[in-house]
């Protein structure tokens, strides 16, 4: 595990920004493993600003996310979908064909989830995973007390997800209960995996996460024995270690 100790949180974002942009240069065919929430949206930000000005090209890039809530179709506001396109994918030039998220409109589960396990699988894995960390330490949507080794599947979110989200919704009942993620046995086989982590707020659950024993209570604790885990993390979110 490296850890990128940054000033804040936009420093944090542009040197995340700077280790996907090396990436994107270097293998411009790459599969990038794409996260929502409010971490990665400064990364996404300087991402865009290397395209603009001529830095980076996503022409060849290919994506797949991380989750999508189960029940909300692409044009809601609140959907993944929505969010990655709002964000990143229509300012730079990524091909949409070449984007991926688990279809949240699928409501037969197993069917959304073998399906896009097919995708991943048939991109040849995934080189870079960008993640965010829940408070409850979930990545992905893999809640606490998930099991370590599953693929894509689909979880009931916990009631702290559901209240850390409801933020974004007009009510907490119009929060989706359940989403299609990622597993963390996907998670793991990424070549490489980058985590940003910025606040106080984050602080304790980066400390429980990454300086303490390895367990599905803390399913981002499994990251401690990935052979190129990134962790780049703001003072604030550090505030706890050392
Ligand atoms: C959601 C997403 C996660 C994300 C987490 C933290 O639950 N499914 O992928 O990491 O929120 O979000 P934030 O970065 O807004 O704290």
């Amino acid at each position: 595990m490296r850890i990128i100790r940054t000033k804040d949180y936009e420093d944090m974002s542009r040197k995340a920004a700077n280790i996907i942009g090396a990436l994107v240069v270097t293998k411009p065919d790459c599969v990038l493993g794409l996260a929502t929430g409010s971490s990665p949206i400064g990364t996404y930000r300087n991402l865009v600003e290397g395209y603009k000005n001529g830095d980076l090209d996503f022409s060849q890039v290919k994506s797949v996310n991380l989750d999508e809530y189960k029940g909300l179709p692409k044009e809601n506001e609140q959907s993944y979908f929505y969010f990655m396109n709002d964000n990143f994918f229509k300012h730079v030039n990524i091909d949409p064909a070449n984007t991926h998220l688990p279809d949240g409109t699928e409501p037969d589960s197993e069917k959304a989830c073998s399906e896009y396990d097919k995708v991943i699988a048939s991109m040849g894995g995934v080189d870079l995973q960008l993640l965010g960390l829940g408070h409850d330490g979930h990545i992905g949507f893999n809640e606490p007390n998930d099991e370590f080794d599953k693929e894509t599947h689909c979880v009931d979110l916990t009631q702290m997800t559901i209240e850390a989200n409801k933020r974004f919704f007009d009510s907490i009942d119009d929060v989706p209960k359940q989403a299609y993620t990622m597993g963390i046995a996907t998670i793991m086989r990424a070549k490489t995996v980058l985590m940003v982590v910025s606040g106080e707020d984050k602080a304790q659950i980066l400390k429980d996460a990454f300086f303490g024993p390895i367990k599905p209570e803390v399913p981002a604790s499994i990251l401690q024995l990935h052979p190129n885990f990134i962790l780049v993390a703001d003072e604030a979110a550090l505030s706890l270690v050392d």
